[in-house]
């Protein structure tokens, strides 16, 4: 498999913008130690199904430049201060700079798509952004409110399973499979695990370890599964608290209560599904380690 620093290279060596923003946002954002993940899964997706990694490696870049161009974004959308244990690009280069990075990144992403990939892998990747764009519009609707399960999952399968599910599509499309879609289907589930423990780590995490701060969700008004899943345990009283900002005690409450290991316990309930689709296959257990990864993040 190809390293981890030859990976951030490459994503480097790509972006290759004419304007200087560009490449002052995407560099300072791409060396400060993101975990790589999605270039990584799509890379061993395609290697674990006996695909030419070197073939897909610009694609998994592509998938790099989406990732974080929907950082940019999110962070800007948030109003967040800290990102990868640094400031967040939107606090030291401006809000509209960092809108303008994230477009030249989807649009970089798509060109290196045409020219590297197939029209299918242009579909996927396509259908992944859609996705997040709605399921970004869906949580900002819904802020202040106490949604039901079935927002919020649809919301985390559209903002983050869906780049998963690219993922592994694309891994699976540039080794030749024409069962691709199943791939994302998939990999939505791989995403909506690795979403289910952010949104855990957001009650329970360490600000030094996650490079951005707990608490933030209900700072932002934002209903995850820790607390939805105490509903049918939760009084009237502690509903209050999410209404009237009474934050710090919330979440207290919800880690009382259990909320942040149930929340843990779906997550492997969905990547168990993930895994059993990957050992119907016969596929590589180097793949099925780094899935177990996504829910076995340190908090
Ligand atoms: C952050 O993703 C955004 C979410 C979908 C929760 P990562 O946790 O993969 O971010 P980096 O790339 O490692 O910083
Ligand atoms: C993930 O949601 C957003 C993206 C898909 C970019 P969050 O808003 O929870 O992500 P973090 O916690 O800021 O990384
Ligand atoms: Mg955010
Ligand atoms: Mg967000
Ligand atoms: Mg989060």
């Amino acid at each position: 498999m190809l390293s981890a620093q030859h990976i951030k290279e490459k994503i480097l060596h790509y972006l290759d913008p004419e304007v200087r923003e560009v490449l002052d946002i995407g560099r300072y954002l791409i060396t400060s130690g993101g975990k790589g993940i999605r270039p990584l899964l799509t890379l061993m997706v395609c290697d674990a199904l006996g695909g030419d990694v070197e073939k897909v490696l610009p694609l998994a870049v592509g998938i790099e430049y989406v990732h974080v161009a929907s950082l940019l974004h999110d962070d800007v959308v948030d109003g967040a201060q800290t990102r990868r244990g640094k400031k967040s690009a939107n606090v030291l280069f401006g809000n509209q700079a960092c809108i303008l990075t994230g477009d030249y990144m989807y649009a970089k992403a798509l060109s290196l798509y045409a020219r590297y990939g197939n029209l299918q892998s242009v579909e996927v990747l396509s259908d992944a952004v859609m996705k997040m764009s709605q399921g970004q519009l869906v949580e900002l609707r819904s802020l202040g409110q106490l949604i039901d399960m079935g927002t919020y999952i649809k919301i985390i399968d559209y903002k983050t399973g869906a780049l998963f599910g690219a993922c592994m599509a694309v891994g699976a499309l540039m080794a030749g499979r024409r069962d691709y879609w199943d791939f994302y289907r998939v990999g939505i589930l791989a995403g909506r695990a690795f979403q289910l423990v952010d949104d855990a780590l957001d009650y329970s995490g360490q600000e030094e370890r996650l490079g951005k701060p707990v608490g933030s969700d209900l700072a932002e008004g934002k209903c995850t599964y820790p607390l939805i899943c105490l509903y049918p345990i939760l009084g009237d009283e502690v509903k209050a608290l999410f209404y009237e900002g009474r934050h710090d005690e919330l979440r207290r409450k919800v880690l009382e209560l259990g909320g942040v290991d149930t929340t843990v316990r779906r997550a492997q309930e969905e990547l168990d599904k993930v895994l059993d689709f990957l050992q119907g296959l016969g596929v590589g257990e180097q793949l099925r380690e780094i899935l177990v990864k996504l829910v076995q993040r340190e908090s």
